[in-house]
């Protein structure tokens, strides 16, 4: 029998890869909602929907991600609380209630304001964030867990796939930078912020394994290895694209944002297998862009 897998933010960037691992085998029935279908801030109505589907499986990658718009402003933050801090807190309730499975996903950031640790920080490490959204994030990771039952909560860290398909879905910074490298001759990149990329459809098939590994619940760091800061990414991403174009080296603070990015918020993969490094996954996202 089929199992049910409701996915929540389906026309994210990771919701749509999430769609796509799923949808391709023939042992899950897959319902996509976002928007239009849910709203998972009104915990009544997003728990009669999900409790009417039964779904065997909910995936939420639905989220508040406007880091600067929380951070300096007080009803865009009371909206990142709603999404990242409070709906994952009904899901997992109204999981708990069908007996599903909740996957939730969460963030580097995190770690924000957390002591460096050479590695990276590893699954257990202890979170301090130090910009509202983190906190809202880190909301959200406590409240699954305080609530409990059937959960894995993956933290990601610089996303990059398909932009999402919704009127405000965000192009992803490898994208971004493949746009400014056709038209500029220089361009000035943060070389002080070391972290990991994800991409998103290498997230999607990790996250499905691990569905189907039935390892304990808890928390997961799912990232392609190879940590790097953002210069780095780009130099790696123009030298792929066979672009000549002059990269250079700056510090964060030449592009002043009213929310604080971490310097070191490397994520270390100790319970999974490990993710391809991102220079490959960066190779395949090209093949297709
Ligand atoms: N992007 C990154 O670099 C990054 C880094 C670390 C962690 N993460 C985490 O990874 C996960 C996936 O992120 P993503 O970048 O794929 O997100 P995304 O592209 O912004 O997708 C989120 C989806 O959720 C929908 N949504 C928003 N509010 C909703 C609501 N109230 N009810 C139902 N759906 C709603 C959005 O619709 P609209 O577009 O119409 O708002 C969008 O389609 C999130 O948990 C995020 O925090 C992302």
């Amino acid at each position: 029998m089929q199992k049910k897998v409701l996915i929540v933010g389906a026309k994210g960037m990771l919701g749509q890869a999430l769609v796509q691992v799923f949808a391709k085998d023939i042992r899950y029935a897959v319902s996509e909602w976002d928007r239009e279908e849910i709203d998972v801030t009104d915990a009544s109505d997003a728990e009669d929907k999900i409790w009417t589907l039964s779904p065997d499986i909910i995936i939420n990658a639905s989220a508040y991600n406007a880091v600067d718009a929380c951070e300096e402003n007080d009803e865009e933050y009371v909206k990142a609380v709603g999404l990242n801090g409070e709906a994952p807190v009904f899901l997992v309730r109204v999981a708990k209630r069908i007996g599903a499975l909740l996957v939730h996903y969460s963030t580097d950031y995190v770690f924000g304001d957390a002591p460096v640790i050479d590695d990276g920080f590893s699954e257990d490490a202890t979170p301090l964030p130090n910009c509202r959204y983190a906190q809202s994030k880190l909301l959200g990771e406590k409240g699954v867990a305080s609530v409990g039952g059937k959960y894995y909560i993956i933290r990601l860290s610089k996303l990059f796939g398909k932009p999402g398909a919704s009127a405000i879905g965000k192009k992803s910074f490898f994208e971004a930078m493949l746009e400014a490298g056709k038209t500029k001759d220089e361009v000035n990149v943060v070389d002080d912020e070391m972290s990991c990329f994800t991409y998103a459809p290498d997230l999607a098939q990790a996250s499905k394994d691990l569905v189907e590994s039935e390892d304990a619940y808890g928390i997961y760091h799912l990232i392609n290895e190879s940590p790097v800061t953002w210069y780095d990414g780009v130099v790696e991403l123009y030298k792929q694209a066979g672009f000549s174009i002059k990269v250079v080296p700056v510090t964060s603070e030449t592009f002043p944002r009213p929310a604080k990015r971490p310097k070191f918020s490397v994520l270390r993969n100790t319970r999974r297998p490990l993710l391809r490094p991102y220079q490959e996954a960066l190779g395949e996202f090209l093949s297709q862009a």
